[in-house]
């Protein structure tokens, strides 16, 4: 039994037939194993850049070549540091997003196929999946990442593809906003207790403080609060509600930074305004209603689901919700989208690890013998199936299933 089987080979811990579930995020990765109600591992989605040794982010590449080295390196850790088992003959599922870089699955393919021999892989689309964690079949799957926030459709099990939506509003916009503010608001208590405006102390905040001070400090304030801050803002004879208590954060060890309630309450406001084109969250969700056929928007509209690390934020589901109803109920949707009523599902896991979850349920069904790509299929073909690929998806391919 080779070493770094480690228990799974005696059959105490994995099966050798057990199959793992990755969830590669832009921030952070979900790995784990089929049939389990939680991911192994939640780990930051970076590399040990072979040149400087330091930290990198996994999709910061430069060409293919450089994301293969990445990719090789980063599903070494998670198979022999963090999950213990070895890949070869063993399946996997991994759990994509439908609007990842074609570069980036096939290059996650010809890693695990080439590199690491897995018997198996199947790509399942993450909005898709994470409506199974629900039960149900149809949904409208908002995922509120690092990066971005991406919206499909499903209905009855098929993804909409058309209707599909994204903005680059997600927890690193989040960050972005907090670091202006706090540089601009924020003051730090030196040890010997003189004060200074942070700005003066330091031009950046590492983004390890940022997310953190995020996580622990930030929430998302009410619609209606939220309205009286931004009438406020414009006519100053309104009254501004009162604002939430100021916290401390201990910074680098000797500084004590003190974080106003308005920094606090403001971070996440970023999301909420209206960009150039006037999207937020909320025309996103109505957008997307816009382009489903017209007897599936109630359907849709009364099964959102909402997921992602960003989703998990004090207040962030309440907002959201009371957003899109304001906005249906605004001039601009009232007449073309009369919806009676939205509403919110509460999905059985933590918010950022949902999608992971679906895939450890599909990965415990029959669907992974039956609808994976086999690592023989590759090799005789050297691509992967893809929606958007049309060699894939040709009219006599459509005509044979439908004849
Ligand atoms: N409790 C929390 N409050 C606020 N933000 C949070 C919380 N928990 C996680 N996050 C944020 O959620 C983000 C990570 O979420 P998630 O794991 O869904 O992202 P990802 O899958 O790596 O990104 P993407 O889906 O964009 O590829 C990070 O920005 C993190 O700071
Ligand atoms: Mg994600």
């Amino acid at each position: 039994m080779p070493l770094f089987e480690g228990l799974g080979g005696i059959g105490l811990i994995n099966e050798k037939n057990t199959t793992v579930v990755l969830d590669i995020g832009t921030a952070y990765t979900k790995a784990g194993f089929a049939g389990e109600y939680g991911p192994r591992i939640i780990t930051r989605s970076e590399v040990k850049c072979r040149e400087t040794g330091k930290n990198i982010p996994l999709f910061q590449y430069k060409n293919e070549n450089e994301l293969r080295h990445h990719l090789v390196d980063f599903i070494h850790k998670l198979y022999f540091r963090c999950l213990l088992v070895n890949p070869k003959d063993r399946r996997v599922v991994v759990v994509e997003n439908l609007l990842c870089p074609t570069v980036v699955r096939n290059t996650l393919a010809k890693v695990l196929f080439r590199h690491y021999e897995v018997l198996s892989v199947l790509f399942v689309p993450s909005h898709l999946v994470a409506l199974m964690t629900l039960g149900i079949t149809t949904g409208l799957v908002l995922d509120l990442g690092h990066k971005e926030a991406t919206l499909m459709p499903i209905y009855e099990g098929v993804v909409v593809f058309h209707a599909w939506q994204a903005l680059p509003f997600g927890g690193s916009l989040i960050e972005k906003s907090l670091s202006e503010l706090l540089l601009d608001r924020a003051v730090a208590t030196t040890e010997d207790g003189t004060e200074h405006r942070l700005s003066s102390i330091m031009q950046d905040i590492p983004n390890r403080y940022l997310e953190d001070i995020k996580v622990r400090t930030c929430f998302v304030s009410t619609l209606e609060r939220s309205s009286c801050l931004q009438n406020n803002k414009y006519d100053r004879s309104i009254e501004p509600p009162p604002p939430p208590p100021s916290v401390h954060y201990p910074l680098e060890g000797h500084h004590i930074l003190t974080i106003p309630g308005t920094v606090r309450e403001l971070a996440a406001e970023s999301l909420f305004e209206r960009d150039q084109d006037a999207l937020t969250l909320a025309t996103l969700v109505l957008n997307a209603l816009l382009k489903c056929p017209i007897d599936t928007r109630h359907k849709l509209a009364e099964n959102l689901v909402i997921i992602g690390g960003t989703a998990s934020m004090k207040g962030m589901k309440h907002r959201i919700l009371a957003e899109v109803r304001a906005a249906a109920a605004s001039e601009q949707y009232c007449q073309i989208l009369p919806i009676p009523s939205f509403m919110l599902h509460h999905p059985p896991a933590k918010d950022n690890y949902v999608s992971w979850l679906g895939g450890a349920i599909l990965g415990a069904t029959e669907a992974v013998m039956l609808r994976s790509y086999h690592r023989d299929q590759y090799l005789a073909s050297d691509v992967v199936p893809d929606w958007c690929n049309l060699s894939f998806n040709t009219c006599e391919d459509r005509d044979e299933k439908f004849a």
